[in-house]
């Protein structure tokens, strides 16, 4: 259980962290975050994980735009990362994950898409071109992001500065073993490439997801350890409109 110093500190972050009933309940409030926004902005530019957790956040989406007709032609879709030297082929890439449960079925132009290339010749080209384009389209208006075992956020790995923009990093032991959840054998993981934790600060809104018991003790200390880039995902604790979405079990330690 949390021993909070500061009563106001606890405060403050319980207005930024929603607690969900169940898995459902929590995707269904993040889809509707970004069919709100698109409706509100149908420009707008977003910015998607992949992984477990948003899974049902996009099947919630696919639903709801089916039936409300919510248009999604205009608006802009950045990839958060990728696994460098896995492709879109893979059923564990990232853009696998992409174009199969959110692009495809919502028939997204791909003149709208902005993946990262997994094998790209130039990373540091590759790196500033995503900067570049993010930058062109005005910024990021929602930036939704998941939380990895050891608090990463994309592949901004502990230790990672809050203000890099685009980088590729060495992935983190934690990462690489818990990464083969993804894919359907075994998976040599060395690098990820990424959108820096400088973006996730400068998008207009940011929300992490995060659900199940497993999530419990990394929810915990990103919501209670030191400010830290030792703690990647406790920066949304420094985000002016940045919000904890949580299922009941992943909030089981707040
Ligand atoms: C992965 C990805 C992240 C993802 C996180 C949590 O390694 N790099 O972008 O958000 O870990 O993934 P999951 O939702 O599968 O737990």
């Amino acid at each position: 259980m949390l021993i909070w110093q500061n009563k106001n500190q606890l405060k403050h972050l319980l207005m930024r962290v929603r607690i969900f009933d169940d898995y459902d309940s929590l995707s269904q409030a993040t889809a509707s975050e970004v069919i709100n926004l698109v409706k509100e902005k149908p420009h707008a530019v977003i910015c998607l994980p992949s992984g477990s957790t948003p899974l049902g956040t996009c099947q919630w989406i696919v639903k709801n735009a089916q039936q409300q007709e919510t248009d999604f032609s205009k608006c802009v879709f950045i990839g958060l990362d990728e696994w460098v030297g896995i492709g879109k082929e893979n059923p564990g890439s990232c853009s696998y994950f992409f174009y199969h449960h959110f692009f495809d079925p919502l028939k997204i132009p791909e003149q709208q898409i902005f993946l990262f290339d997994a094998f790209a010749k130039n990373w540091s080209e590759e790196c500033k071109k995503m900067d570049k384009t993010i930058a062109a389209k005005g910024g990021i208006d929602l930036m939704i992001v998941g939380i990895g075992m050891n608090g990463h956020i994309g592949f901004n790995e502990p230790g990672t500065s809050f203000r890099l923009l685009s980088h590729v990093t060495d992935l983190d032991e934690t990462t690489k073993s818990v990464g083969q959840k993804y894919f359907p054998q075994k998976t040599h993981l060395s690098k990820g490439i990424t959108l820096g934790l400088g973006h996730l600060m400068k998008a207009n809104k940011a929300i992490l997801i995060a659900n199940g018991k497993n999530k419990a003790q990394i929810i915990h200390k990103a919501l209670k350890e030191p400010v830290s880039e030792d703690m990647p995902a406790s920066i949304m604790r420094k985000h002016s409109n940045g919000f904890f979405y949580v299922d009941k079990e992943a909030a089981l330690l707040i």
